[in-house]
């Protein structure tokens, strides 16, 4: 079976993007990284790439303010030379515009720090200890026009204790984050997620059945 082509953009330290990279090299993950594409020339993720000898690339924002489709058109231009089939947003500080969209139509996935549509947007984990939810985690959904919104694949959930600190809990849904990331492109790679309106299905999930989660 070929191997999907991913494309993965990042602004940071990338440590979802280790993550991809780990599970594409133990074989877990069936896909092929064309490109790491960062906005940001100092991003600990560029490095992490290379190092594993992935290509890596600094598209400059300088010179596109005000001019974000134009950024975007640059960025399709980088994703489409390598012939990227799939766009995974893993840790992006821009907000992407439909000219992305336009070209990978349901082919872009985000990783979002908190149970959508809880939550969206920026400094989510204090958000969710400020609003006292028990329950927090992580989400991977397809990327559509709006901030945060688009269509869920895949969620973990994990407790928010009395305890917890922003970056207590932080670090806990990172590590959900790491797991679920790969899952979701694996799934799509395997073909076997449908989107139907806000829904996406999963042929042949094995969705365990358990009753109910309770905290504390
Ligand atoms: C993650 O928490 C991700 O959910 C959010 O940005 C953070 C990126 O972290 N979109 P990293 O760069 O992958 O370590």
């Amino acid at each position: 079976m070929s191997k999907l082509r991913i494309g993965i953009l990042v602004s940071g330290r990338g440590s979802n993007l280790q993550a991809i990279i780990d599970n594409v090299e133990k074989g877990s993950l069936n896909a092929e990284i064309a490109v790491v594409i960062s906005d940001q020339a100092e991003a600990y993720s560029l490095e992490r790439a290379r190092k594993h000898g992935i290509t890596a690339v600094h598209v400059s924002a300088k010179g596109y303010k005000g001019k974000r489709e134009e950024y975007d058109a640059q960025l399709v231009r980088t994703l489409q030379e390598r012939n990227v089939e799939l766009v995974c947003l893993a840790g992006f500080m821009r907000i992407i515009t439909p000219k992305l969209l336009a070209a990978y139509p349901n082919l872009v996935m985000n990783i979002h720090p908190a149970l959508l549509p809880s939550f969206p947007g920026l400094h989510v984990q204090k958000a969710a200890i400020d609003h006292g939810v028990k329950f927090s985690g992580c989400t991977v959904h397809f990327v559509d026009e709006g901030m945060d919104t688009g269509p869920i694949i895949i969620q973990a959930v994990v407790p928010v204790l009395d305890s917890d600190t922003d970056d207590s809990l932080a670090e806990r849904i990172l590590k959900q984050e790491h797991k679920i990331y790969s899952k979701a492109i694996q799934l799509y790679a395997e073909g076997r997620l449908t989107i139907r309106g806000r829904r996406v299905l999963c042929r042949d999930a094995s969705g365990r059945n358990d009753d109910f989660l309770r905290n504390p």
